[in-house]
């Protein structure tokens, strides 16, 4: 598919709107013509996730975007899922305590305490609205281990207990492009550009 003209990172997340930034001009090409804006430089927006799937989230984000400032949307909900733990934090990986990041290792850690098996993988699912259009949904995952303590100070999130498959450091540890090579939202972006 063709990118628009424009198109807005319908996130508040700085660090998303970076990471995507980086993922798009790196996977569509560095001389893109899409002008790739933060959303809240347009407008402010508050959306509560009642969606009971990332697909109804990432939508309900995209959507609500679009309707307000009537651009092309890109919205994505993302979350880790933890084998053990049967997927949780999953969906509530943002709010599964409250609190910072730090608050919310700290519970992933203690629920892994002594726990042999920690796969995991990161999931993202976008949705891209085009005023006028049907909107436009893909997915990405991103499989690794957590770690047994935080180590890193790079990205967001959980970034400072996922270790990628195939690497033995943290995404926290990593480079901004070494995470954005491979990372659920890459993954998922990747998907989109091959969609018609
Ligand atoms: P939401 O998509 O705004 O609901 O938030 C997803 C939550 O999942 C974030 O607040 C993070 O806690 C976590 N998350 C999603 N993607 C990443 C990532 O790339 N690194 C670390 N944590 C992430």
């Amino acid at each position: 598919m063709n990118l628009p003209e424009k198109l807005v990172i319908a996130t508040g997340n700085y660090n998303k709107y970076r990471e995507f930034e980086y993922i798009i001009k790196k996977i569509v090409g560095h001389d893109i013509k899409t002008k790739i804006i933060f959303a809240p430089e347009i407008s402010k927006l508050t959306i509560d996730e009642t969606g009971s799937t990332y697909a109804e989230n990432a939508i309900l984000k995209a959507e609500a975007w679009s309707k307000k400032i009537n651009l092309p949307c890109l919205a994505d909900d993302s979350g880790l899922e933890v084998e053990i733990l049967n997927g949780a934090p999953g969906l509530y990986s943002a709010r599964i305590v409250e609190g910072d990041d730090d608050k919310k290792i700290k519970w992933l850690l203690e629920n892994l305490n002594n726990k042999n098996n920690r796969n995991a993988k990161f999931v993202a699912v976008l949705a891209l609205k085009i005023p006028g259009e049907k909107i436009i949904l893909s997915e990405g995952t991103c499989k690794g281990k957590i770690n047994k303590y935080p180590a890193g100070n790079n990205g967001f999130g959980y970034d400072p207990v996922f270790i990628p498959e195939g690497f033995n450091l943290t995404f926290a540890q990593m480079d901004f492009k070494s995470k954005n090579l491979i990372s659920h939202r890459a993954e998922a972006f990747k998907n989109l550009i091959k969609l018609p």
